[in-house]
């Protein structure tokens, strides 16, 4: 009845597909109707007991006292019946309601898991955020006080007119007058609130995204002494979400209330007068109207509380459309947890044939890379900032895909085996060294298991991570805080490296992975690394040639193409980039060794 007035077009099918989601409980929901229909069954018969007292005893004056205490004692039960029902409808809807938002929010976050990190470009991490949390709250209210609210209503309203039926046939053709009256002031209602509320939910977004916003940058705020215009930006958001709240509370509390009531009293009013008029000629009896008007006393709760759950219905439905589109963002097909690895031979040579590859269409991020980083063997990529070495890393790992060429390993193309297997063999520490909550033991053993504890604590170890490790009030247990803020950039990477060496991969993936780290310690790394090194595979990016000096072979990237390839010493004697690098990398080196004598700080 509501449907062509209230819904929004596109937003039937995403409450179709809302439905689908009460489908595994639908056992649950049914009980729950079942008590809704019973409480409102004793609600609707209360008046009627009334008028059968007001008819049978009090206007007769029989006061046949027997039958006054039984009717009187079935108004009780009646009424103990309804509260009763009523609670159990409350709770098992919203109980079941919950499951259904529990499941929605499961397959989402298993959704964001599998899908592809380009998704990630494309849409800012708060936005996910809100998609995960905000939205499937706002589905909440659809499910726990919107369709409850609904189904209610509506049964009300039927309730109450099959009851006017019963009661007389004439009223009730007579009340349905008010039911188109009662749709316009609610469609009115939508009219007047509609724009208010989205305003007012805009600028909460706005307001949030300026809180998390100042937040994450509150070290910039602070040092360029912005707090002032920072300040003047948030009043003005504030003030702005002050004024629509104050324009849908004036909308609410005329419309909801007072207005309907007063629609209706008249309609109600002009009714009983018809009806008086019409009683002049037949004998209506004094019950009757008691119980009519007691009826259309009960109509307007439905039709308030409706005019809002509609409301909430459509941000509910505004939001399911922004979880289905997410959930219908395509995921990776080859991210299936448990498919079979493909067999690959003994040597896991690292292969790229005429690779390109580009993040957006029409700028190459890679263009005709082709290279081989022998199994065993250490590879080294270098080049100027945003050269693409990264890049590589990129579709090693598979977080994205090349577009012409071939990326194989150990002979197989890279997409002919499952990502699961690529992520096994190949282990990474990439640029932007990340840190989970939690203590730096389930940092480096991100699977936690109390046998590789110990595999940890080695890895650390040989890395050279445990010494500053180690000095931490907690050592192990110390919990870096949020992205890992107590720790230093260097002390990050030194984790991550611990992380890699711990999950024992076969092709070891470092992009910058020593970038921040005294040479003291990285020298730690190298000889951990050089350890390991034996029978595998290892690529490092780096910006410190110092790093590379004894890679079995150089890539030198510049624009998304290798201009040079070779050893150091093979490098550096033909003129080119690498040259040019090493020369600037070299004479930085002795100016700094220079200021370090004269006792001056380096930028
Ligand atoms: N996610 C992305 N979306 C769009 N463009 C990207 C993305 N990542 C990188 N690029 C672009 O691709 C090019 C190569 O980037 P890449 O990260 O491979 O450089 P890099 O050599 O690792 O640089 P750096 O030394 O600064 O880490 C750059 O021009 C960069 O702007
Ligand atoms: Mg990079």
């Amino acid at each position: 009845m509501f449907k062509p007035m209230f819904i929004r077009s596109g937003q039937g099918n995403a409450l179709k597909r809302l439905m689908a989601y009460t489908r595994p409980h639908k056992l649950r929901f049914a009980v729950a109707f079942s008590f809704l229909l019973v409480a409102v069954s004793a609600e609707m018969a209360i008046p009627w007991l009334a008028k059968i007292i007001i008819d049978d005893v009090i206007v007769p004056q029989t006061f046949d006292w027997h039958h006054l205490l039984t009717l009187s004692a079935a108004v009780l039960v009646l009424y103990l019946v309804q509260c009763g029902f009523q609670y159990l409808q409350a709770v098992s809807f919203r109980h079941s309601a919950l499951l259904v938002v529990n499941d929605v929010r499961k397959q989402l976050f298993n959704h964001v898991l599998k899908l592809p990190i380009s998704a990630f470009d494309r849409t800012a991490t708060g936005r996910m955020v809100s998609y995960v949390t905000n939205d499937t709250e706002s589905l909440r209210d659809l499910f726990v006080s919107t369709l409850p609210t609904i189904i209610q209503g509506s049964l009300r309203i039927t309730g109450i007119f099959v009851a006017i039926a019963l009661l007389d046939w004439r009223l009730m053709v007579l009340s349905l007058v008010l039911i188109p009256i009662l749709l316009m002031t609610m469609h009115w209602y939508r009219k007047l609130s509609t724009p208010v509320l989205d305003g007012i939910r805009v600028q909460v977004s706005h307001i949030n995204n300026r809180i998390s916003e100042s937040l994450q940058g509150m070290s910039l705020v602070q040092a360029f002494g912005q707090e002032k215009a920072f300040r003047e930006k948030f009043k003005h958001d504030n003030d702005g979400w002050f004024a629509f709240r104050t324009r849908s509370i004036a909308i609410d509390s005329l419309m909801l209330l007072p207005f309907t009531r007063l629609v209706g009293a008249f309609a109600a009013l002009a009714i009983v007068a018809w009806f008086g008029t019409a009683s002049l000629q037949t004998v209506v009896e004094i019950g009757t109207l008691y119980a009519f008007l007691n009826y259309i006393e009960r109509f307007f709760e439905p039709f308030r509380q409706l005019s809002m759950e509609l409301r909430k219905m459509q941000v509910a439905l505004v939001s399911s459309a922004r979880v289905f589109e997410l959930l219908d963002e395509p995921t990776d097909e080859a991210h299936k947890e448990d498919v079979a690895s493909v067999s690959l031979a003994d040597n896991k040579d690292i292969e790229f044939r005429h690779v390109r590859m580009a993040y957006e269409e029409g700028i190459n991020a890679l263009d005709d890379v082709s290279f081989v980083a022998k199994s065993g063997q250490f590879t080294a990529i270098v080049g100027h900032s945003g050269s693409g070495k990264s890049s590589v890393v990129n579709l090693l790992m598979r977080f994205y895909q090349h577009h012409e060429g071939e990326v194989l390993i150990g002979g197989k193309p890279i997409q002919t085996l499952p990502d699961s297997q690529v992520r096994q063999l190949i282990g990474l520490v990439s640029q932007d060294p990340y840190m989970f909550s939690g203590s730096i033991k389930e940092n480096i053993d991100l699977s936690l298991s109390a046998q590789s504890s110990n595999a940890a604590m080695l890895a650390a170890q040989a890395v050279n991570a445990s010494s500053f490790i180690e000095r931490l009030p907690q050592g192990y247990d110390h919990q870096p805080g949020h992205g890992g803020a107590s720790l230093s950039v260097g002390e990050k990477q030194l984790v991550a490296l611990a992380r890699v060496l711990a999950h024992g991969p076969e092709i070891y993936l470092l992009d910058e992975a020593t970038a921040n780290i005294d040479s003291e310690t990285e020298e730690a790394v190298k000889r951990a690394l050089s350890n390991i090194q034996q029978g595998r595979t290892v690529i490092a990016v780096a910006h410190r040639l110092s790093t590379v000096r004894n890679a079995d072979q150089i890539l030198v990237m510049s624009k998304g193409k290798i201009v040079q390839r070779g050893t150091h010493d093979e490098l550096v004697s033909q003129t080119g980039e690498y040259r040019e690098l090493y020369l600037a990398q070299k004479e930085k080196e002795e100016h700094e060794s220079e200021n370090a004598h004269l006792g001056l700080a380096t930028a």
